[in-house]
């Protein structure tokens, strides 16, 4: 219950114990379309330009960053945690210059300061922002930072590495053009893959480009000559075949479950978990309307060890949670609920573990209190 990698389901596990075939292998071929098919409905998108990259978020993160800017481009990024921060390296990396527009670490990403940020930076040809800042468990307002990046001619670049399956992500709808996101959160999946789509606009852009992409690797128009989805796709790298195995696995159970029902799965733990931290006396660290279901950042009491806690929940109940990152590193855990974790198992041994931990650090709470608070709130529904 950390941050991710989260549990991977079990039939996820067994699919990647099936035989390795080519990478070229018409089987295989058939089952990317699907993985193309099924990554379109996880976003939410008809995109063409919608795949895995054979690697982390972080790639998936370079690939929209590499393909959509060139040496001597500028483009505004937001900051309000650890991983906005990595995209202004992606950015300067490109030779492009970043105009950072800065939110407190556990506030969400704010409008008006983008707006004016775009305003003054007419020349800018990218706006990046993390939708669900995993550093903080915060969600920014995605639907209107598109919308303002569209009213101002840029392409939008979009981080769901931790949104994707857990939230509300509508990429057509609200107009993304470059997103990314990761195997290992709300998809459940084994790490090491990063979903991305492209809009037409962004494909556009990257077509109409004078100057080679800085990556051999990550250069979109390579990539779509195998994952391109006409007869002739060609040998680029051999594909993490049985990773991909995983993928669709991952994937069939979120279609099976439903997009909406994973994501109303998502909330119904989150608020029971809420419901018991605050009732062991506890404090989220970020306002209602922007908390991450599937990650819960918990404001650690004045007094308690940060450390102890998390060492004695991993010894004496095999339970991780995350530290706080960066800003809040000390200050907040993160709990994840994150796809398969996402369960009311989870949630009850959660606030069982932490009033046993808590109790070991002369934290004054009731007995009890924590789980009857989750379980009533369960029994509400
Ligand atoms: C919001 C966000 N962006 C990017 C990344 C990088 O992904 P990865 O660690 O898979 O490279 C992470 C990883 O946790 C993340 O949470």
């Amino acid at each position: 219950m950390g941050p991710g990698p989260s549990d991977v389901a079990p039939r996820v596990l067994a699919s990647l114990a099936r035989p390795t075939i080519g990478h070229l292998d018409p089987l295989f071929v058939a089952l990317m379309d699907e993985i193309k098919e099924l990554l379109q409905y996880a976003f939410q998108t008809s995109n063409e330009l919608t795949l895995p990259i054979s690697a982390p978020g972080s790639a998936g993160m370079e690939a929209c960053f590499v393909n959509l800017l060139s040496p001597g481009d500028t483009a505004i990024v937001c900051q309000n945690g650890v991983f906005g921060g990595r995209m202004r390296e992606n950015v300067e990396r490109c030779g492009a210059t970043a105009i950072m527009v800065e939110d407190d670490w556990g506030k969400p990403v704010d409008p008006q300061k983008v707006e004016a940020a775009l305003k003054e930076h007419p020349e800018a040809s990218v706006l990046a922002f993390v939708h669900a800042e995993t550093s903080t468990g915060t969600r920014s307002d995605g639907a209107a930072l598109c919308k303002l990046g569209h009213e101002h001619d840029t392409l939008v670049i979009m981080d769901t590495v931790t949104s994707l399956g857990g939230i509300q992500l509508k990429v057509d709808d609200w107009g993304a053009d470059a997103v990314y996101s990761g195997s290992q959160k709300c998809l459940s999946c084994v790490p090491g893959i990063s979903p991305v789509t492209f809009s037409p606009r962004a494909v556009e852009r990257i077509q109409a480009r004078n100057h080679k992409v800085q990556s051999w690797f990550l250069d979109m128009q390579l990539v779509m000559g195998y994952w391109g989805g006409d007869s002739k796709r060609a040998y680029h790298h051999t594909a993490p075949v049985n990773a991909l195995y995983a993928l669709h696995e991952t994937l069939v159970i979120l279609k099976e479950e439903g997009l909406e029902n994973a994501i109303s799965r998502h909330s119904r733990n989150h608020r029971a978990l809420v419901a018991g931290l605050e009732a062991m006396g506890l404090k989220m660290a970020v306002a209602e309307a922007w908390r991450l279901p599937q990650l819960n950042s918990v404001c650690i009491p004045e007094g308690v060890d940060d450390a102890q806690v998390r060492s004695r929940l991993l010894r004496d109940f095999d339970l991780e949670i995350g530290a706080g990152l960066g800003a809040l590193a000390g200050k907040t855990w993160r709990i994840g609920l994150m796809g398969h974790a996402s369960r009311e198992r989870n949630v009850i041994l959660c606030l069982n573990a932490l009033e046993t931990a808590l109790k070991a650090e002369k934290f004054s709470l009731e007995s009890g209190a924590a789980v009857q608070a989750a379980t009533d709130f369960y029994q509400s529904l």
